[in-house]
C-alpha cells in the first residue's frame, strides 16, 4: 500500500469516526473512557519505538518514524471526543483523568493543541528525513506528553 492510499484510508476512518460520533449521541461514561484509553494506547503503542530508535536502542528508521507519527497525529485529533462532560473520576472509577480536565478546560485545550501541533511537526520532520530535526522534534513532542500527564493525570 502506497503512502496516499494510507493518508486517503486514514481520513476515511477519519471521516467515519465523526458520523459515528454524531449517530452515537449521548455515549455512556464508561464508553467514553474506554474510548479514550483506546485512543492513548495507540499513541503510546507508536511512540514507543520513536523512542527507541532515539534513544539507539534500535536502528534509526526516518521512514517508520514516519509512519507511527501519522498514527500518533491522528490520535491527537481524536483524543478530545474522549473527554466529554461527565466521564471523570467523580462518575468512573476505573479512569486516570484527573477533575482538573473539567475545572480547568482552557488549560487541558492547550495541552491538547500543543500536542497536536508538535505531533503534526514531528510528521513533517520525519518525512523530511534529517535525524538530527527528528530527534528534537521527538524531544518536543514528548514534553507535551510529560505536560499534560503531570497536571491532569493521575500516576
Ligand atoms: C492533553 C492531555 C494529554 C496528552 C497531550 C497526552 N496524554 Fe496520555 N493520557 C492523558 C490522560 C488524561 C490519560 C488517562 C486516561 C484515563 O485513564 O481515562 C492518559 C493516558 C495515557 C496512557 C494509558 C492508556 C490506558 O490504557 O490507560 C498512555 C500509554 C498515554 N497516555 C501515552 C501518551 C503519550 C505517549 C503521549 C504523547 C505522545 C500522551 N499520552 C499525551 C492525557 C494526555
Amino acid at each position: 500500500m502506497n503512502k496516499q492510499r494510507v493518508l486517503v484510508l486514514a481520513s476515511g476512518i477519519l471521516g467515519a469516526s465523526i458520523l459515528t460520533a454524531v449517530q452515537a449521541a449521548d455515549p455512556k461514561p464508561q464508553d467514553v473512557v474506554d474510548y479514550r484509553k483506546a485512543v492513548y494506547t495507540v499513541v503510546g503503542w507508536n511512540f514507543k519505538p520513536i523512542g527507541a530508535m532515539v534513544k539507539g536502542e534500535i536502528p534509526f528508521d526516518a521512514a517508520a518514524v514516519a509512519r507511527h507519527a501519522q498514527y500518533v497525529a491522528l490520535m491527537s485529533q481524536a483524543a478530545p471526543e474522549g473527554f466529554t462532560k461527565g466521564s471523570g473520576p467523580d462518575a468512573v472509577k476505573d479512569t486516570e483523568a484527573k477533575a482538573e480536565i473539567w475545572t480547568n478546560a482552557d488549560k487541558f485545550k492547550t495541552a491538547m493543541t500543543n500536542f497536536q501541533q508538535e505531533s503534526a511537526k514531528l510528521v513533517d520532520v520525519a518525512k523530511a528525513g534529517q535525524e538530527a530535526d527528528i530527534k528534537a522534534q521527538f524531544g518536543k513532542t514528548a514534553e507535551t506528553c510529560k505536560a499534560c500527564h503531570k497536571e491532569f493525570k493521575k500516576d
